[in-house]
């Protein structure tokens, strides 16, 4: 055997993993893996895995720092122990494949630090859109390219809910109830369903695409807990689909020109979004996630595909152990390979939510008197915000309901608009708004 894996975690993903390496059939180079340890909170558990005998352990730390090991495969998931067996495992030269998004997004800096100065490798395939290979492609089949937009649906359980609202006319909290007796959410969403799991991923994704460090408490994260059956409804009358998108985009270009590689501004955020029944990512359902990247000179490519689940994720894992077993076999390329370690330093700049240019939905209930469409138009424009359309859909016992759809607008002007209305006396109240990609 060439290279001996230690492997943290036996969960769905774990298992997954060794069932791959343990069967060596989907590649030759999976011959010369072993699984050498494997590191469990509980050995007495009883396992349908035939792993080799005495494997197991409960020492995560002594795993890590094994000199037999050769690959540490970080799949524990949360923030510790994991980052303190990632940077244990980095110390001791080993190369580390992990699946853990929120670690990687909160301190990836001072791994790929400590990667870079031990020249070992630290590979993530798994920690975004589970089997969807978009970790590898932004890395390195897209080298050539300079990217100006990822925009994705990177949680599952999110877009599984909103499917199934706007399916059924269902309210949120009944379907979160559902998916959760079905085991499609966690008993605690908060990390789906706020947004803040998708956040980590595309933080994580816009590093990638735009070449530099991202904070992530500069990443703007709306979840879907405000999301009506009422809006799904309007929004598909409007032609439109509701989808938690998370979307990096580059907002100029202009301080690059003057070679200022640190100033580049962009723009990320998590949000609920209005998604035009036409456009790639509306048809995005269920479970699935899909990642849409726009770049020069390849123009649009979507990657579409299962982003958890044991086989899909083990799948991403697999590939990243491949991949660093390939190039250590090889020993030809000398390290850090300058299309796999992280090769930037500086952080990106990130525009503030108010500079933000964009289309709105806003739902207003408000006195069913004469002249209150006009007051409401009147108060737009005066902000420089410019209207699409503007409807009275209906009446809720004596309040009517008009809803709003913008042309692009500046976020600033458009929420001082919204403080005048919500002042307004013939205004009961703004049901919601919601940006429309
Ligand atoms: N909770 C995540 C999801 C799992 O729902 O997509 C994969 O990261």
């Amino acid at each position: 055997m060439a290279f001996k894996i230690g492997l943290l975690g036996l969960g769905t993903v774990g298992a997954g993993t060794a069932e791959i390496l343990l069967s060596r059939d989907s590649h030759p180079l999976l011959q010369e893996l072993e699984i050498y340890r494997v590191g469990v909170r509980d050995i007495s558990r009883t396992r349908s895995l035939q792993l080799p005998e005495n494997v197991l352990t409960t020492d995560l730390e002594d795993l890590a720092t094994d000199p037999e090991v050769d690959i540490v495969v970080e799949l524990i998931g949360g923030l510790e122990p994991a980052r303190s067996l990632i940077l244990k495992a980095i110390a001791s030269g080993k190369h580390v494949v992990t699946a853990n998004k929120a670690v990687i997004a909160r301190y990836g800096s001072e791994i790929f630090d400590a990667a870079n100065e031990k020249g070992v490798y630290v590979m993530l395939e798994a920690a975004v859109g589970g089997g969807i290979p978009v970790i590898q492609t932004l890395k390195q089949s897209l080298g050539a390219n300079r990217i100006k937009t990822v925009t994705g649906i990177v949680n599952g359980t999110t877009n599984y809910i909103l499917t199934r609202m706007q399916s059924e006319g269902a309210d949120f909290a009944e379907v979160l109830a559902d998916a959760q007796q079905l085991g499609y959410a966690e008993a605690d969403p908060t990390a789906d369903v706020d947004g803040l799991d998708a956040a980590d991923k595309i933080a994580i994704l816009a590093s990638l695409a735009f070449g530099g460090r991202i904070k992530l408490a500069d990443v703007h994260c709306e979840g879907i807990r405000q999301v009506s059956a009422a809006d799904i409804d309007y929004a598909d009358k409007l032609g439109f689909t509701i989808k938690l998108l998370a979307i990096a985009e580059e907002k100029s270009q202009s301080s690059k020109q003057n070679g200022d590689e640190e100033a580049e501004l962009l723009s990320i955020r998590v949000h609920p979004t209005l998604v035009s029944k036409t456009h790639p990512l509306a048809s995005v359902n269920g479970v699935y996630n899909a990642i849409l990247i726009e770049g020069e000179p390849i123009g649009q490519l979507m990657l579409y595909g299962r982003g958890a689940g044991a086989g899909p994720t083990a799948s991403a894992v697999v590939s990243d152990i491949l991949n660093v077993a390939a190039i250590l076999k090889t020993e030809t390329v000398p390290i850090p390979h300058p299309l796999l370690s992280c090769t930037h330093q500086h952080y990106c700049k990130i525009a503030p939510m108010q500079e933000l240019v964009t289309r709105f939905y806003a739902r207003f209930l408000t006195r069913d008197s004469p002249g209150v469409i006009g007051k409401l138009g009147t108060c737009f424009g005066d902000r420089k915000v410019s209207l699409e359309s503007i409807v009275q859909t209906g009446i809720h016992g004596n309040l009517a309901e008009i809803v709003v759809v913008t042309h692009d607008v500046r976020e600033g002007d458009f929420q001082q608009a919204l403080a005048e209305i919500r002042a307004m006396e013939a205004v009961d109240s703004i049901a919601s708004t919601l940006r429309v990609l």
